[in-house]
């Protein structure tokens, strides 16, 4: 066995585990036989001692970030990109696309629209050995955790699956962070735990837990968890955002949102009915006590939301408060027929309406306060209505199928024409969606079902 000699520690509050050898030592392990994998490491005393090259040395931050390949995640890992993170993502694949051989198509575009390499691994949270192992071979410094799973109507159906993968996930993703020295998280949150609003807009210090579906108490359940933890132990410090509802994509068409389960929400269906695949928008409720007495949403742009994230890993390196919530909206409310208009507008496509009755369950109106988000992370949203508009066009013009182009295989690429997936078949709505959601193909063969 090689005999080698700390020679700087990795990290100050590391030193436990990991150091770094000096570049003549990393000579002589190559001269003795070594490759040059990017970490070396080997048992010792049995404890895993990591040899990591110095050129893993720089002042560059690394995220770890779960649910990368999805909706949220992509779209967060180019801003994390540009704004100089390293970022090492992960994804089970369980709502999100992939190549036959394990790639992230979603993530794959993120390099193209950065121009910088991201590290992805696939990963179920629920293997907490191979999240371990992952954690092991990078330093990490902050995790951005979006990994869940978030179909309404299916967690109603499949409450344990939903409690196991959220909660139980985000456990594991606990403990492990806790082993290895990383206390510094972003948790997603949803506006969805305040429940029925008493009061508009809505305050971080609105009541929460009054929900009415298992996906959403999973959120609350979480975000209680979190809070107790940070308070018994102190080294955590903690964000929980709570989005409202993120809808475009990013402006270069080539990042948007492409699931492997049916969805529900108001803006893809739109999308469908300016395509011409649905005669019109089914409005849940046209005699609310609004304006124009349909639903009311706190829209956002997903790139403001996913700067949001950026604002929030700063907010974490500058202070340490141990746990804090913040709203993620635009503070405006938006109503169904509001959204409609604006989207005929900007596609120059029809978009008619017709009222429908309520949908069971659902809120009348619901908008953020997002004032403590701009005077703590200095955060606000900056894109209009018009603009998430255009960039959900935008992609969803450009890329009829989502990202199933870059998944089939050479021989299989380009085998259904994109007007044959483009239909809709499986847009679904209503009260009874994503009851029958979870149906996805090894491969994610299965897509066009959403619509794209
Ligand atoms: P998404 O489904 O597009 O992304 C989530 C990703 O997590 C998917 O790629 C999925 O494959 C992955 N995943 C799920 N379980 C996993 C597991 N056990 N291990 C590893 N990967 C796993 O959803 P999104 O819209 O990007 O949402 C991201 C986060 O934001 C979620 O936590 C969601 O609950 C939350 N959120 C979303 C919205 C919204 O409207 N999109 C609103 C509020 C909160
Ligand atoms: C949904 C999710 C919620 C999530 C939130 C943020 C459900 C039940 N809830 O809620 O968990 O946190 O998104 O992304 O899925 N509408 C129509 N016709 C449609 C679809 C929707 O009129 O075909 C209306 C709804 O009644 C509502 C508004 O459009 O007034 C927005 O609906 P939707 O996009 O589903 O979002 P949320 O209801 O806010």
């Amino acid at each position: 066995m090689l005999s080698m000699t700390p020679a700087f520690w990795y990290s100050p509050t590391r030193f436990s585990k990991k150091f770094v050898l000096p570049s003549s030592e990393m000579c002589s392990m190559k001269s003795n036989g070594f490759s040059e994998p990017y970490t070396w490491w080997w048992r010792e005393n049995m404890s895993t001692v990591h040899i990591i090259p110095s050129a893993a040395m720089s002042d560059k931050k690394c995220v770890f970030v779960t649910g990368g390949a999805g909706y949220i995640g992509s779209h967060c890992c180019v801003e994390l990109l540009n704004a100089g993170y390293d970022v090492i993502a992960i994804d089970n694949f369980a709502n999100s696309r992939h190549t036959d051989s394990g790639e992230a198509p979603s993530l794959k575009r993120v390099e193209e629209i950065t121009g910088k390499k991201l590290t992805f691994y696939q990963c179920d949270l629920l293997d907490i050995n191979r999240v371990d192992e992952i954690f092991s071979k990078h330093h990490i410094d902050y995790v951005i955790h979006f990994a869940a799973i978030k179909a309404v109507g299916e967690s109603m159906q499949f409450p344990l699956k939903y409690y196991k993968n959220n909660v139980i996930g985000t456990i594991n993703l606990v403990e492990v962070m806790k082993e290895h020295n990383v206390y510094q998280m972003v948790f997603s949150s949803s506006c969805c735990v305040y429940g029925d609003p008493e009061h508009l807009p809505i305050t971080e210090d609105h009541p929460t837990g009054n929900v009415t579906n298992v996906y959403g108490r999973t959120k609350y359940l979480i975000e209680e968890m979190l809070k107790d933890l940070t308070h018994a132990e102190p080294r955590w410090n903690i964000i929980s955002l709570r989005y409202f509802n993120p809808v475009g994509a990013h402006p270069s068409g080539r990042i948007g949102e492409d699931p492997t389960k049916n969805f529900s929400n108001l803006m893809p269906y739109i999308a469908q009915v300016a395509l011409g695949n649905k005669p019109h928008v089914e409005v849940f409720g046209g005699d609310y006590n609004t304006p124009d007495g349909t639903g009311v949403r706190d829209y956002i742009h997903i790139m403001d939301l996913a700067s949001g994230h950026v604002a929030a890993l700063s907010r974490l390196s500058q202070e340490h408060f141990r746990y804090k919530t913040y709203n993620l909206g635009t503070g405006e409310g938006v109503s169904v027929k509001q959204l409609a208009a604006m989207f005929e507008r900007v596609t120059g496509r029809p978009v008619p309406c017709a009222i429908r009755p309520r949908r069971a369950g659902d809120i009348v109106s619901m908008f953020a306060n997002a004032t403590l988000a701009r005077e703590e992370l200095g955060w606000t949203a900056k894109r209009t209505l018009e603009d998430m508009c255009r960039d959900m066009w935008r992609w969803q013009t450009q890329n009829p199928r989502g990202y199933q182009d870059d998944c089939d295989s050479p021989a299989t690429n380009g085998a259904l024409p994109a007007s044959k997936l483009a239909n809709g078949a499986g847009l679904t709505n209503g009260a009874t969606n994503g009851a029958t959601n979870g149906v996805s193909t090894a491969n994610g063969v299965s897509n066009g079902a959403n619509g794209h």
